[in-house]
């Protein structure tokens, strides 16, 4: 890269410390917190960041860590792990199995988490022999399964001033040593809502004296989907799904209320951000004409992961780099949700898949299971490609940009 030898630093600094990063990463596994309690998982991060010379800071809430790397001029690049675990039992027969019992990092976060550790380490040293041009943002955050970690990052200003972030994800479905890329959104959004729906009651021999409140849930709950389905692009797959309902207590007497409960999901941005005003309104269309009154409480979960293309294509570079020609493969977008969305709704920023399973594997043990691991030697990958990204979009943000172009004009013209 640039006439310089990373991949020949990058085998040096690994050659002395991988060992050290997979002991790391079982201190972790064997050590898992929840979301928002990760403080022994924080503790340990912040020692080794500062053995290292860095300045770590621990989160207002106690858990999770910013630290940065570099000064001076420069694009600011921002890399973020996620560190917390699943309320998940382990199930794997392995040294270094989780000692709490019904806890587990089954999401592979610890491999994130270790990841990140060592591309700090290796930055740092950059940093020392005055290499690295820009400064790089290191972001561990906390409770992305809750999820909410990520807002908890940006309203202590964790990524002001940043130009760019990265992020990445154990994929257990790609061998280690790839990594899996798209443009656009590569993970999905999903919200909750529930409808209450009032009205008189009465006997149902009479339902012209009454609301008929149970007719008039059943066309909701028929309807809002369907009229919904109409007035999006079904390219979005805005989908409104019912998985609770509940109204009534015998067959001859018609309620005064009734609940209903459902998950909307969505593989677009825009449809995602248009989604609770349109359901909202339909409801309402709805609800009027069988004159019943309905409230709906519609609880945001995450906004689709939408990777910036540029931001892509500086992380294939960074994958030919150091990892081979052929590492960078295409990922699709799944439907599972992911908080780095948060930050990508206000700054650039791209998100990969990172190989995990041994090559020639066919064993499956899939994420959020009590049986996932991964093959250790993914983390030097992982240090690797994203040591190589920083480096990559640093490099590329100080390209001349258009601030530049007047003065080279003005040579021009003397
Ligand atoms: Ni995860």
């Amino acid at each position: 890269m640039r006439g310089r030898n990373l991949l020949g630093e990058l085998d040096t600094f690994l050659a002395g410390r991988e060992h050290e990063l997979i002991d790391f990463r079982r201190d972790l596994h064997m050590h898992p917190e929840l979301a928002f309690a990760e403080y022994r998982t924080t503790q340990r991060i912040a020692e080794r960041l500062t053995a290292a010379g860095l300045v770590p800071s621990v989160l207002p809430r106690g858990t999770g860590v910013i630290c940065e790397v570099g000064s001076g001029d420069g694009p600011t690049v921002a890399l973020r792990a996620d560190i917390d675990a699943l309320p998940v039992p382990d199930e794997k027969d392995v040294s270094y199995s989780s000692t709490v019992p019904g806890v587990c990092h089954a999401c592979g976060h610890d491999v994130h988490t270790t990841i990140l550790l060592g591309t700090s380490l290796f930055l740092a040293q950059q940093a020392e022999a005055g290499l690295l041009p820009g400064r790089v943002r290191l972001i561990f955050q906390p409770a992305e399964e809750l999820p909410g970690g990520a807002l908890e990052v940006m309203a202590s200003g964790g990524i002001s001033g940043v130009d760019r972030i990265f992020g990445l994800h154990c994929d257990p479905r790609l061998d280690v040593g790839k990594v899996g890329l798209k443009a656009g959104p590569i993970t999905s959004a999903c919200d909750k809502v529930s409808i209450r729906v009032s009205g008189p009651g009465g006997h149902t021999a009479r339902p012209h004296l009454t609301a008929d409140l149970v007719f008039a849930l059943a066309k909701i709950l028929t309807e809002l989907p369907a009229a919904l389905s109409r007035r999006v692009d079904p390219r979005s797959s805005l989908s409104l799904v019912w998985g609770r309902v509940e109204a009534g207590s015998v067959a001859n007497a018609i309620p005064d209320d009734g609940i209903a409960e459902g998950t909307v999901r969505c593989l677009d941005e825009t449809a995602w951000h248009a989604a609770p005003d349109m359901i909202k309104t339909l409801l309402e269309s709805v609800a009027s004409a069988y004159g019943v009154e309905a409230e709906m409480d519609y609880v945001r979960g995450v906004p689709p992961v939408v990777n910036d293309e540029v931001s892509v294509q500086m992380l294939a570079e960074a994958a030919e780099g150091v990892l081979g020609e052929d590492s960078a493969v295409p990922t699709e977008q799944s439907l599972g949700g992911e908080d780095f969305g948060w930050y990508l709704e206000s700054i650039p920023g791209a998100f990969a898949r990172l190989g995990t399973r041994t090559p020639g594997s066919t064993l499956l043990a899939d994420i959020h299971q009590g049986t996932f691991d991964v093959d250790e030697s993914a983390i030097g990958a992982g240090v690797r490609f994203m040591a190589a990204t920083a480096l990559t979009a640093l490099w590329e943000g100080r390209r001349p940009s258009a601030a530049a172009e007047p003065l080279m004009a003005l040579n021009l013209d003397n």
